[in-house]
């Protein structure tokens, strides 16, 4: 019997079976299963079905693509319009490379949300806290949705209960601009009879009460809560109902929320909870009428595809202090994102604290300096009503310790926990290795990319009055995100909120959404315009992006590009940022040679995507000004001592700045450096790193995510192994010597005012690092469909092995070395090739894969099944092959 293709995976907007999208020519993916190596998909068939009977009979009345002979797993819908509030059903099948015709998925669905813009009939309401609408069914209810958005956070409850598992939703976004609203499935929850629809409303950034409201005066934003929703209900004659947010809502005007703010905090007084507000029977007559508002001006879109905010665990304390009588202080054993949930019985009028720190002082009290200006305090006055369990909403925290006081009683470990919130995102890859540091550096990464992929952005860190989406930050530990999480989705959304905060000039700020006013961005912060759509490409096959964004890179290039003097880029305002004992200076790298270099990577970059996107045109302009750029960099800032000792600035002074690591690596890393050059740059370098510094790194984050490549690049794997890994200062194994369970801002231990977070993400470009140059997993085009796995050996390091589930399905290499023998096991999903780079261990090298010799006295032997070639390649043997698991020995015969 022939197997064929097997479909294990199939997702529309790379959600498996979205409801309420809103994209009009959705995407259609699938993972594929073979029996057999070296298999690939020589064409697929899509259908898409109006019901679930034509969907298992194979008819695609919908959308038929036909047999299409392509290699493509991730395509798009091309049938006629789809239409709105509408559940499609959809297979897809797939012949292999001998023509085999696989069987059919599973059914499938998706269901679209709105489409046409006037279709959204919920109007914008405000005026209250609360907002309430009963109605009447008459009839059996087949189906309920919602559709709801609320700013600046809202809670959808119906009869009693609350809608869906978001928090803090919706995402952020330049409100103007762009609004995201969420769709539930609410057919349990509404019933024929009398019904309640109930909205929470808080202020997250749509109105913010400080203390960024009265510091920064940019502030976008200030308005008061409003939101906009329908509930649409199918009954059992066929009949649909909608409810729309208007003026026959009704509206509390204070409620039981007395202060809400991502900052300060939040603070309730549960006597003032009326009773059975959201259900069915509540008198609301004293409640007054709603307000239709000025809608907040975006244009709605759907959250369906897009990771939402969730409550993704809980913590119990690990260790508790009480520094004074009724003075509670837990320590939760892990730097987090989220809020304190307690139980409390006590008597009506009660007040309960909690407080939220980082780090603690040595008597065991918090120490709130680092998170400045945000309170970060949680208050509850009690009802007296029975056991109160008492947890925020419209606010979260980044802390570690939380301080009880006013607790009625002593809180027992039972009464205290730390709900972690972070973004529900798909897990895709992981890695582990023979090194503990390593392994801790991997998981304070992980901790601190889950503490900052928050509210459908990725802010800088999530505990002080700060918390934007700091460009630089964003696309310094991209790498590392899409290692790890399915990003594609939600970086998208990022992307489109770079787009909606460029201003007609060009110019975008550093921080997105721009609720500060930090226009233009440095050009480092800027890049991020550039360099995570290209990376969605890269990692994800993602050419959408590239096409909604192409434009405004090219705005945003061509105003930076209007700031050059002799095509230098000297405009900068940050620079190299936190090296080692600052927040910048120019000696770790002038901001100049950064800006510069960004603009030619920029310049790069755009040249790759205009190609990509069939613009040979502007294809080749990039490409030429690119090397414009590259000639003035190495004319201004190449000396004899490197990049670069001496340079006259243009006022005229004359700067002398030794040759740091970073502004070394950075033009080795885009092999701008002249030919005859390049030696003794690396050379300097690798000096600099190993005697200057005793194999530290003295950088900031520039130099941190390159000049670990950079090492490698050039074969000083070791040197950068033992850079990384150093426990002393300055290192990342230096901060979790010092305890660290989230990454720090700063390489030093800092706990005073300023900046020193203890939690931001951007040092954790190094996690991409670990996957691509010690696993040495990497994708040679667009979305894994050709790999390159490419492991660096140091010799402190016994063994690494990482996986990662592509948009091609999973991949993983794992290598060990055992005595002389080194043993790289690798997989390669269906559909793709690799390209393993197997080092030769001495000079008569002995490869295997399975029980075939395949390479021995330096030539090939026998190939097994699936290995499409061998190659000698220095001091690699090159092994391209198909999909399948192979495990490679290698051995030295001296
Ligand atoms: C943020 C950084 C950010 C920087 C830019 C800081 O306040 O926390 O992470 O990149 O400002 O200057």
């Amino acid at each position: 019997m022939v197997h064929g293709l097997r479909i294990i995976d199939a997702r529309v907007e790379f959600t498996v079976n979205p409801l309420g999208i809103d994209e009009s020519k959705p995407r259609f993916s699938w993972i594929l299963e073979h029996e057999e190596r070296g298999q690939y998909q020589s064409a697929y068939r899509v259908i898409v079905s109006s019901s679930l009977e034509n969907a298992v009979k194979g008819i695609g009345d919908v959308w038929d693509s036909g047999k299409v002979n392509s290699r493509d797993q991730v395509i798009k819908y091309n049938g006629p319009p789809l239409s709105s509030f509408t559940k499609y059903y959809w297979r897809v099948k797939a012949w292999d490379s001998n023509g085999v015709e696989g069987d059919w998925s599973d059914v499938q669905w998706f269901e679209t949300a709105v489409l046409k813009p006037e279709e959204w009939s919920g109007k914008w309401i405000g005026g209250g806290q609360l907002l309430r609408r009963s109605f009447r069914v008459e009839g059996s209810v087949i189906e309920a949705k919602a559709y709801v958005t609320g700013l600046g956070y809202y809670e959808l409850r119906i009869n009693g209960e609350r809608v869906g598992d978001r928090v803090l939703d919706p995402p952020w976004s330049e409100y103007d601009k762009t609004v995201y609203y969420s769709v539930y499935d609410v057919t349990n929850l509404v019933k024929s009879g009398e019904n309640v629809i109930g909205l929470i409303l808080g202020r997250g950034r749509y109105g913010p009460v400080s203390p960024n409201r009265a510091q920064i005066p940019g502030l976008k934003y200030y308005d008061e809560p409003k939101a906009s929703a329908m509930i649409r209900i199918r009954l059992s004659d066929g009949s649909v109902i909608t409810i729309n947010t208007d003026e026959s809502w009704k509206c509390l005007v204070k409620g039981p929320i007395l202060y809400d703010d991502i900052y300060n905090g939040y603070r309730y007084d549960a006597r003032l909870e009326p009773y059975g507000w959201d259900k069915a029977g509540f008198d609301d007559s004293n409640w007054v009428q709603c307000s239709v508002v000025k809608p907040p001006g975006g244009r709605l879109r759907s959250t369906a595809a897009v990771p939402g905010t969730k409550v993704k665990g809980t913590l119990k304390p690990r260790e508790y202090y009480n520094p004074r009588p009724g003075v509670y202080v837990f320590d939760f054993g892990q730097n987090i994102t989220g809020w304190v949930r307690l139980r409390v019985r006590g008597s009506s009028g009660v007040e309960v604290k909690v407080r939220h720190s980082e780090v603690i002082n040595s008597d065991g009290s918090l120490n709130v300096e680092n998170i400045r200006g945000a309170e970060a305090t949680d208050t509850y006055i009690l009802s007296g009503r029975d056991v109160e369990v008492l947890e925020p909403r419209f606010t979260y925290h980044g802390f570690r310790y939380a301080e009880v006081t006013g607790y009625p009683g002593v809180p027992s470990i039972d009464d205290v926990e730390a709900v972690i919130v972070q973004t529900d995102f798909e897990s895709t890859g992981s890695i582990a290795t023979s090194s503990k540091i390593i392994n801790d550096i991997h998981r304070i990464t992980w901790w601190s990319l889950r503490a900052n992929l928050l509210n459908g952005i990725q802010t800088d860190c999530p505990q002080r009055d700060e918390r934007m989406g700091w460009l630089g930050d964003a696309w310094l530990s991209s790498d590392s995100a899409v290692f790890n999480f399915n990003m594609v989705k939600y970086y998208e959304k990022f992307i489109r909120d770079i787009i909606d905060s460029q201003r007609d000039d060009g110019s975008i700020p550093d921080t997105v959404p721009p609720y500060w006013n930090t226009y233009p961005a440095d050009p480092a912060w800027g890049t991020a315009l550039i360099y995570i759509p290209w990376l969605l490409y890269v990692h994800y096959g993602d050419v959408e992006i590239l096409e909604e964004a192409y434009e405004a890179m090219k705005k945003w290039w061509s105003f930076l590009n209007s700031r050059v003097k002799d095509n230098v880029l000297y405009f900068s305002k940050y620079g190299e940022w936190v090296p080692p004992g600052r927040v910048f200076s120019a000696e770790y790298c002038p901001p100049e040679i950064l800006s510069t270099w960004i603009l030619y990577r920029d310049t790069l970059t755009l040249a790759q995507i205009a190609k990509v996107l069939g613009r040979g045109e502007d294809a080749s302009f990039f490409t030429k000004r690119a090397e414009e750029i590259r000639d003035a960099f190495n004319r201004v800032f190449l000396t004899e001592r490197g990049y670069y000792s001496k340079y006259t600035a243009p006022d005229g002074s004359v700067r002398m700045l030794g040759g740091s690591q970073t502004c070394n690596a950075l033009p080795l890393y885009l092999d701008m450096v002249p030919g005859n050059r390049v030696n003794d740059i690396v050379k300097a370098l690798a000096h600099n790193i190993e005697a200057d510094w005793d194999r530290h790194l003295v950088v900031g984050i520039f130099g941190a995510k390159y000049v670990p490549e950079v090492l490698v690049k050039y074969g000083y794997v070791d040197l950068a192994y033992r850079a990384v890994t150093q426990e002393s200062y300055p290192g990342w194994g230096y901060m979790i010597k010092e305890g660290a369970t989230t990454l720090w801002e700063r390489w030093e231990k800092l706990t005073g005012a300023g900046m020193n977070s203890h939690n931001h993400h951007m040092f954790g470009s190094i996690d991409a690092w670990f996957y691509r140059d010690l696993a040495g997993l990497m994708t040679l085009e667009p979305g894994f469909s050709r790999i390159m796995i490419k492991p660096n050996i140091p010799s402190e390091l016994r063994y690494c092995s990482a996986s990662l589930y592509t948009v091609r399905g999973l991949t993983s290499v794992e290598w060990s070395r055992v005595n002389d023998e080194l043993v790289v096991t690798v997989t390669v999903p269906v559909n793709s090739t690799a390209e393993v780079h197997l080092p030769k261990l001495g000079e008569s090298t002995v490869v295997r894969e399975g029980d075939k010799v395949l390479w021995s006295g330096g030539k090939v032997v026998e190939v097994s099944p699936g290995v499409l070639s061998v190659k000698d390649a220095g001091d690699r043997i090159v092994v391209e092959v198909g999909s399948g698991r192979f495990i490679f020995t290698i051995k030295t015969i001296n």
